[in-house]
């Protein structure tokens, strides 16, 4: 029998980690929550003259590392079943510390033809313009797409599981066979599906990237990005984009974060259940264009989704477009009354956001049902699904009543 301990991620479950995981009775006063600890330094010993200032594990000076900064990394790490984790300013700041450490001018990178605007950016413009960077845009669940980009300089293969805003999966125990034949390194960004959902590292991923300002935090107060990878790795990424770049989380969010996260796995389900039911009820409903969810049968990887995320769900976001035009869209977003219109997502509150049909970067690679009638990204939030379904009925009903537009 295994005997449970709070401390040992390997004997505990994914709800017992996220209440204890990386918490420690602090030293100085017995509170048995770790406080917040608002130091850009800490004490150094009478004779300082032996240490290694950028060691990234000592504590000495807040850029490099700090007591809530290291709790929420160990309790990071084992969440997504890694060695070590490095927490960053923002999701951006970790998915550009990522591409800063692991690709060098000359590279060449093979990354989703759909993914997050910064993402995008960066590989169409920044990185090509001051670092020679390549990269060609492929969609990653064509896999014979991913093999005819390979070229003997591609180092890095980077995508999202659940492509933002499409919802499209990526199969990643075939990216990252396909990644290390050709000794090149797999990075996902699991934002979309966080753990307990999915863990990515299990089906071979080398680094797993996700905005913490999302899922794991949950509540919409702090914005913060993490890599969870080899303790080599993260080594790597501590020393060149946190000591040296200096995109480093402040000790008040990584404290909030580490808050949030306590009930990651219950609002994961809830999360879970209402996007479940709200595609449900858009799929039936003649008004609505399109419904893309991978819980949805319709949907094109829905099998793998099954497959890859175990009946574990498939995650909180979902896109889908009424038909219309943009200003039909806009009127329904502005006639809802429980679901805000903002973006992000994976707060508590559901957030709704239109998003026109050329709206973002590489939208010319969206499915044609995107590019026809421009999309809106829900993020289901916590809210009764009742209430969020007859907040989209009414709000339909007002904008397409029965008989047409
Ligand atoms: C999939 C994905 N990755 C990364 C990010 C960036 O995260 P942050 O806003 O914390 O920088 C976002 C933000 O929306 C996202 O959706």
């Amino acid at each position: 029998m295994i005997v449970p301990d709070r401390h040992d991620p390997r004997t505990v479950g994914d709800a017992t980690w996220a209440v204890h995981g990386g918490n420690a009775v602090d030293g100085g006063s017995g509170a048995i929550r770790t406080p917040i600890i608002m130091a850009n330094a800490y004490l150094l010993p009478d004779d300082p003259s032996g240490i290694d200032w950028s060691n990234p594990e000592q504590l000495l000076y807040t850029r490099t590392t700090g007591a809530n900064q290291q709790a929420l990394e160990a309790k990071l790490a084992a969440m997504d079943g890694g060695a070590a984790a490095a927490v960053f300013a923002s999701g951006v700041a970790a998915l550009h510390g990522v591409f800063f450490c692991f690709l060098a001018s000359g590279d060449h990178a093979i990354v989703s033809d759909v993914a997050y605007e910064a993402t995008w950016r960066l590989f169409t413009e920044l990185l090509p313009a001051k670092y020679g960077i390549e990269a060609t845009f492929v969609d990653t669940s064509d896999l014979d797409a991913v093999r005819s980009a390979l070229r003997p300089n591609t180092r890095l293969i980077h995508t999202e599981v659940i492509a933002n805003p499409t919802t499209r999966v990526a199969d990643i125990t075939e990216l990252a066979g396909i990644a290390h034949n050709a000794g090149a390194v797999l990075s996902v960004d699991s934002t979309f599906s966080p753990p307990p959902l999915y863990r990515p590292l299990a089906d071979g991923a080398d680094l797993v990237v996700h905005s913490l300002t999302k899922y794991i935090n949950g509540h919409g107060d702090a914005m913060g990005g993490a890599v969870i990878g080899s303790a080599a790795d993260i080594a790597t990424l501590r020393h060149d984009a946190l000591t040296d770049v200096g995109g480093v989380i402040s000790p008040f969010n990584a404290w909030l974060i580490m808050r949030g996260s306590v009930t990651l796995p219950l609002r994961l389900a809830q999360h879970q259940a209402n996007a479940q039911r709200i595609a449900e009820f858009l799929a039936g409903d003649p008004r609505v264009a399109f419904v893309e969810y991978p819980g949805l049968s319709s949907h094109a990887q829905h099998d793998l989704a099954l497959r890859q995320f175990g009946r574990r769900g498939f995650g909180g976001m979902l896109a889908f477009a009424l038909a219309g035009d943009g200003e039909l869209q806009n009127r329904f977003v502005a006639r809802l009354r429980v679901i805000t219109s903002a973006v992000s997502l994976g707060h508590d509150e559901s957030l709704i956001v239109h998003v026109g049909p050329t709206g973002r970067g590489g939208w010319e690679h969206y499915p044609e049902h995107f590019r026809r009638f421009g999309h809106l990204r829900l993020s289901v939030g916590l809210e009764d699904a009742d209430d969020l379904i007859a907040d989209l009925r009414q709000a339909l009903d007002a904008v397409m009543p029965a008989g047409g537009a």
